[in-house]
């Protein structure tokens, strides 16, 4: 199955995919029968399209060295994304453009439009999935479209994936997390002697930061993720103003000497319990499981009914892994799930 794909978005996260794609083509084939045909890339030059398909080894290399979509073949200028994916046969969009939580952006007008029109949409960009996951929802029921977004949340981490397909008949009765690695790095970094600016710029060198810092150290990217957790396993119908959002940037390092002292850890956590949802940072017990999330990890617990106490972390220093779990939804969308029949232990 050759799936004419559309890339929106050529930063980090998506990079990293063409780099999946790239490296993963045969085994994609043979597991699973399905290649990735990339028609059409937008950045925000614009938008090129290649009937003959652009080569995701290529287009990495010439994107990290600065190249923007004006520098490729079938350039088109000034020209939204969303008026060309019916003329040009998309079947599937992976989107990771940068975060618009005021309107949702390119991500929310891409995403609609494809939904629409009956073409998958794999999301990493949360701003259209806290914004308007009912409507896109109910367009893609419609239209019998493809949504899948497990990379919105925590990266690699398939805690999407694992509250909706996995705890049939179970009820989640509440969620406790550390969502952010930008954030659980620098308190950690700071825990050590690192002054907040070096740890904060480590972690925009790995591409691990948002573009816009804020949402990582003043806890609105952890609260979207609840968001996004909530209104997806929960069936809730919560937005940013039902959450109660406080940041690390009042966490000194003074604060954190004198909890290690006492035996304790400063998280940045969020939590969901009895409906109530906040994000603060929160005084932990060395032992906690979420004390335990160190550095470039992010965890969760989801406390069930019938599947008892759940704990998942998850170590993510690039964003391999999150473009790894936008793969891994495209390949659920088009084939279901499989069990991949070549894997072996390597390494
Ligand atoms: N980084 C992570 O670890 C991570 C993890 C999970 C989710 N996410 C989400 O994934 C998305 C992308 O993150 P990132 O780290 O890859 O961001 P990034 O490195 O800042 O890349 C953003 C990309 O979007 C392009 N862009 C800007 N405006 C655009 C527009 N109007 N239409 C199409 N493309 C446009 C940029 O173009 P130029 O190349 O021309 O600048 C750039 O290629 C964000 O929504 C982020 O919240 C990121």
């Amino acid at each position: 199955m050759k799936i004419k794909t559309a890339v929106i978005g050529l930063g980090h996260v998506n990079r990293c995919l063409l780099a999946i794609l790239s490296a993963k083509s045969d085994r994609l084939l043979r597991d699973h029968g399905i290649s990735f045909d990339i028609k059409m890339i937008a950045d925000s030059r614009g938008v090129a399209i290649n009937a003959d398909g652009f080569n995701p080894a290529e287009l990495l290399l010439r994107k990290s060295a600065g190249a923007t979509t004006a520098d490729f073949v079938g350039f088109r200028d000034a020209v939204p994304v969303e008026s060309l994916l019916g003329e040009n046969g998309i079947d599937l969009i992976f989107e990771a453009s940068p975060v618009d939580l005021r309107t949702g952006g390119p991500g929310l007008r891409v995403a609609r439009a494809a939904l629409q029109q009956g073409i998958s949409v794999v999301l990493a960009n949360k701003g259209p999935v806290v914004l308007a996951l009912r409507e896109l929802q109910a367009l893609a029921e419609r239209t019998g479209a493809g949504l899948k977004f497990s990379a919105t949340v925590c990266g690699g981490l398939p805690v999407i994936n694992i509250g909706r397909r996995d705890m049939i008949a179970g009820d989640i009765l509440r969620i406790r997390g550390i969502f952010n690695a930008t954030s659980n790095f620098i308190l950690d970094e700071m825990a050590t002697g690192v002054s907040y600016s070096d740890a904060l710029a480590e972690a925009q060198r790995r591409g691990i930061a948002e573009a816009n810092p804020s949402l990582d150290v003043d806890g609105w990217d952890t609260a979207n993720k609840l968001i996004i957790i909530v209104n997806s396993l929960l069936d809730g119908d919560i937005t940013l103003a039902d959450v109660d959002v406080t940041g690390i940037s009042d966490v000194s390092a003074e604060m954190i000497a004198t909890e290690a002292e006492r035996g304790n850890v400063i998280k940045l956590v969020a939590s969901a319990n009895r409906g109530r949802f906040d994000v603060a940072p929160r005084i932990l017990p060395r032992t906690d499981f979420l004390s335990q999330c160190r550095g470039w990890e992010m965890g969760v617990e989801l406390h069930t009914d019938i599947y008892g106490k759940n704990y998942y972390k998850l170590w993510e220093r690039e964003p391999t892994p999150t473009a790894a779990s936008m793969l891994r939804d495209a390949v659920h969308i088009f084939v279901g799930f499989q069990r991949p029949t070549s894997r072996s232990l390597v390494g």
